[in-house]
């Protein structure tokens, strides 16, 4: 079977996701649940206009037109599996489902209690009323609106008077849609639904009527289909999904969904960033220190399994002071770090002073230079003695890694209040357990779920225990995030980690590895989005998030300082993880590398990058995304896990060499420019711009 799958961005996957972990509607609570429901309507409504366009016939020719940029023998499969699509049937499909979404969306809202529903109903308003909208897609929040309406008034037994705002935003509708069809009626029966409602709000129909009125572009709107296609679509590829089956993907350079694009509203002048919100650096032990050879990266390196021994790293455990005075210099308040299990407890049960003396002047140095530190308890390093005891599948391991948990955050706790268990789970679950090109170097997949399974579990004990030394602490663990820009092939980027040569050779490889990933992250993220659904425990105070870069899949994983730099999927990422989780978000890490010191083949600055993300945080804050605080990585360049070629510092350090001194990169002076405006402003953001694109 040939399918065509429509890659919009990592945003929709990620709602799509979303939606997935909001199926079970027995313990959806529904606040979430509705929101979710919306943004998956949008989804679905942006899939259906996509269908309308490829239904017609006239489309083959803009078909034609994406494939002849390619080269043969990509052009003869594009146009084979094209051939082999069935968009009428595609199409009907896609507009059921669009009804399918509202009639869904409709009766969520009016199971709710008459409070919740009339905020909901209120919120649903201010979202309908966006003027920038283009006119099909008017169209989907028009049909959304009427149904929502027609489901009040159903409901007008017990409240005869629908919310206002949902009133004002159908009015505005209404008239916003006569303006673009000027002389012309509306095109559909619900679309002069939506219209003669705003003046007669006695209109009395069945829910189930209005659900089922969909507005549908009519044939007269192929034009205008067209123009909202290529505003949208940004390439036709051939790919395989992870079982093999042929897939025709469009790639959407943007999410093509209802929501305002963000280039449609100016970043403020003044920045929308709350006191006490965390600007900082980070980095981590076993990059950062200096020699560790209790690690099981020293085992790695030992190995032959690295590029480039580990030497002395930039020297962290001699300069840290230095660099907190570096990060204090820039005017931020934040700084990241790990512990290294094995400079504490080098030897099962015996604990080294001088390891715990070296974390309590670091931490208390920061604070001593108005710094909060913020700290990883496992950042893809622990004891080697850990991993010859069973490691964290048995029950010795666990017990080992309570007692650690226990007691740093005593020892710590009252230095530090932010706390990340682990650094990037599924990560260290396919680098070091699947491909084996991370420590510990495994490739045995049934590991690697299992290892997954005990983090879940460490995740949670260690959550209690931090709480249970220290109540004011938060904690959380990190996640690895990106936009990818191939369909459902998603999953396979966290087999970037390591070096391109490690990834997986073949096509059937990359697939098994996207599946387990799949199930990882499923198993991963499940867990913890249904403890929040069942309103039991909960496990996390905020939720973070590395974000570093767009991938475009298939294409080949690249070396760090090829990353593409993609500012917009940081909002995206930050919006979606807020919707999945309902927590505030921490942006734990965020950089550029470069190739050594040389300048990149993009263009691309870690000036420009950084002040360009920070101008997303800012559009989200702006959007009312509860974004924590911004952590760049790094403070210094260090060991990027087997190599010193990328480079990510603030500070440039010739690790490999070992000549420490921290050279300040161009990126010092922005960073410290928006730090002390409080946010990007427009001089800032015409002072660092993005390289122009390129053909
Ligand atoms: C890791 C860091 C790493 C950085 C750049 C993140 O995935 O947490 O340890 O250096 O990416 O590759």
């Amino acid at each position: 079977m040939v399918l065509l799958l429509v890659a919009v961005g990592f945003g929709c996957l990620m709602i799509e996701r979303g939606a997935w972990a909001t199926t079970d509607e027995t313990c959806a609570s529904p606040p979430s649940t509705w929101r979710e429901r919306l943004a998956a309507f949008e989804t679905v409504w942006a899939t259906h206009l996509t269908w309308r366009f490829l239904a017609d016939p006239r489309a083959g020719r803009d078909v034609w037109e994406w494939m002849n940029r390619h080269q043969e023998p990509v052009r003869s499969l594009i146009a084979s599996q094209w051939r082999a699509t069935r968009p009428t049937e595609h199409s009907l499909r896609a507009t059921a489902e669009v009804e399918r979404r509202i009639d869904d969306l409709c009766r969520q809202i009016a199971g709710l209690a008459p409070a919740a529903r009339a905020a909901a109903l209120e919120e649903i308003g201010r979202w309908a009323d966006w003027p920038g909208r283009a006119p099909l897609e008017a169209r989907g929040v028009a049909a959304l609106v009427a149904a929502l309406t027609a489901h009040e008034q159903a409901a007008a037994l017990h409240d005869p008077h629908p919310p206002a705002e949902l009133v004002r935003a159908r009015a505005a509708l209404a008239a916003r849609w006569r303006e673009q069809r000027p002389g012309r009626a509306p095109a559909s029966q619900a679309a002069n639904q939506a219209t003669n409602q705003v003046t007669n709000q006695t209109t009395n129909q069945a829910t189930s009527q209005a659900a089922s009125r969909v507005v549908r572009p009519s044939d007269g709107d192929f034009p205008a289909l067209r123009a909202w296609f290529r505003g949208h679509c940004r390439s036709i590829e051939p790919a395989r999904t992870p079982d093999g089956t042929p897939v025709f993907l469009m790639v959407f350079g943007r999410r093509p969904g209802l929501l305002p694009d963000h280039d449609e509203k100016p970043t403020p002048p003044r920045s929308a960033f709350p006191p006490g919100f965390l600007w900082g650096v980070s980095t981590a032990g076993y990059q950062y220190e200096g020699p560790n050879p209790g690690s099981i990266w020293a085992t790695h390196e030992q190995a032959g399994k690295t590029a480039e021994p580990l030497r002395r790293a930039a020297d962290g455990l001699h300069r840290f002071e230095e660099d907190i005075k570096l990060a204090a210099g820039m005017g931020l308040n934040a700084f990241r770090t790990s512990i290294e299990w094995s400079r504490i407890e080098p030897q099962p049960g015996v604990i080294d002073p001088a390891g715990v003396a070296y974390y309590r002047r670091f931490f208390t140095t920061m604070r001593q230079h108005g710094l909060t530190p913020v700290v990883t308890l496992i950042h893809f390093s622990w004891p080697q003695w850990f991993e010859d005891l069973g490691g964290w599948t048995s029950e010795a391991g666990v017990r080992a890694f309570v007692r650690y948990v226990d007691f740093v955050s005593r020892e710590f706790g009252p230095l530090v209040d932010w706390w990340l268990t682990f650094n990037e789970p599924p990560v260290v679950f396919i680098a070091g357990y699947v491909l084996g090109i991370s420590a510990p170097g495994q490739k045995n997949p049934l590991q690697a779920l299992a290892v997954c399974r005990a983090w879940i579990r460490c995740h949670k004990l260690a959550y209690r225990i931090i709480h249970g030394n220290d109540p004011v602490a938060r904690v959380s663990w990190n996640n690895y995030t990106g936009t990818y820009q191939f369909g459902n092939l998603f999953q396979i980027h966290l087999s970037v980690e390591g070096t391109a040569g490690s990834t997986p050779a073949t096509a059937s490889e990359a697939a098994s590895v996207s599946r387990l990933q799949r199930e990882i992250e499923d198993h991963w993220l499940a867990d913890e989005l249904a403890q929040r659904r069942s309103g039991r425990q909960r496990y996390l105070d905020y939720i973070g998030i590395d974000y570093y870069c767009r991938w475009r899949l298939p294409g080949g994983f690249t070396e760090a300082y090829s990353w593409e730099p993609y500012p917009e999927g940081l909002y995206d990422t930050l919006k979606n993880y807020h919707r999945w989780f309902r927590l505030p978000v921490l942006i734990a890490e965020n950089g550029l590398a470069t190739r050594d010191l040389a300048p990149r083949a993009d263009g691309w600055t870690r000036e420009a990058f950084l002040v360009q993300h920070i101008k997303q945080v800012q559009r989200a804050l702006r959007d009312g995304i509860p974004v924590l605080g911004y952590i760049h990585w790094s403070i210094t360049d260090n060991y990027e896990w087997g190599s010193y070629t990328p480079r990510f510092g603030l500070y440039s350090v010739d690790c490999r060499r070992e000549d420490f001194t921290r050279v300040p990169t161009p990126a010092v002076e922005a960073y410290r420019r928006v730090v002390a405006a409080g946010g990007v402003t427009p001089d800032l953001e015409a002072a660092y711009p993005p390289p122009p694109p390129r053909p």
